[in-house]
């Protein structure tokens, strides 16, 4: 057990607390948040509702979306742009899926929304989400919406590079894409774009719809 009583958390999400493991500077400790998972299970339809609570917890759904085929087929490329992904340890604050903590020089790497508010469209972030996009493509890794908060920027000796820390998995009710070839072209083809169109909605305000 992973005493996490007094350890600050370095960030939080909408649906999860994350805390660097106090045993291991390089591991992310990301624990769901209970209330969360209980609105979302209230306020969901009907039919979603035939799972289980626990199916609404996105440490669980996260563990699910790890074991996809991308990830089983591209088994040394895919860490180039995905964070790893560890094991489930129980924490005094809950249970916890361990992650690998995407840091720079030992300072917990800027998110890709913090980035682009600090520094804007900048060429080299232009040729880390170009890098980014190709890899989508070729590794055809499944994501839900790529939303600028859920990529960590790292620097590299080649230069910035996108690491996907949250928002992995499939967000069609039947996973179509997760079967066939054509469907996962035209699915991660669609998560490019709204990628691109989410980056332009964040940089010019905010107004109107994002997608
Ligand atoms: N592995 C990680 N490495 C570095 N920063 C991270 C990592 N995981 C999360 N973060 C930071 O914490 C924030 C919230 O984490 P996230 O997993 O997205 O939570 P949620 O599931 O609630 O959206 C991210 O936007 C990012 O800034
Ligand atoms: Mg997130």
């Amino acid at each position: 057990m992973i005493n996490l009583q007094g350890v600050k958390p370095f960030a939080e999400g909408g649906n999860r607390i994350c805390f660097i493991h106090p045993g291991d500077k390089n591991l992310c400790l990301k624990i769901s948040k209970q209330e969360v998972i209980k609105k979302m299970y209230s306020n969901a339809p009907w039919y979603k509702k035939l799972r289980s609570e626990k199916s609404f917890d996105d440490n669980l759904r996260e563990e699910k979306a790890y074991k996809q085929k991308a990830i089983k087929k591209n088994t040394e490329k895919i860490w180039q742009h995905l964070a790893k992904w560890y094991a489930f340890v129980q924490t005094s604050e809950g249970l916890a899926s361990c992650t690998e903590l995407i840091t720079n020089n030992d300072q917990i790497a800027p998110n890709l929304e913090e980035y682009l508010f600090s520094k804007g469209r900048t060429k080299e972030i232009n040729k880390a989400l170009k890098e980014f996009e190709i890899f989508l493509q070729e590794t055809k890794l499944l994501t839900k919406n790529i939303i600028p908060h859920n990529l960590a920027v790292k620097e590299s000796d080649s230069g910035l590079i996108l690491k996907i820390i949250d928002g992995l998995g499939c967000m069609s009710f039947i996973p179509l894409p997760e079967i066939s070839e054509t469907f996962a072209n035209r699915y991660i083809k669609r998560r490019i774009e709204l990628m691109y169109s989410r980056i332009d909605w964040d940089l010019s305000g905010r107004k109107g719809s994002w997608k």
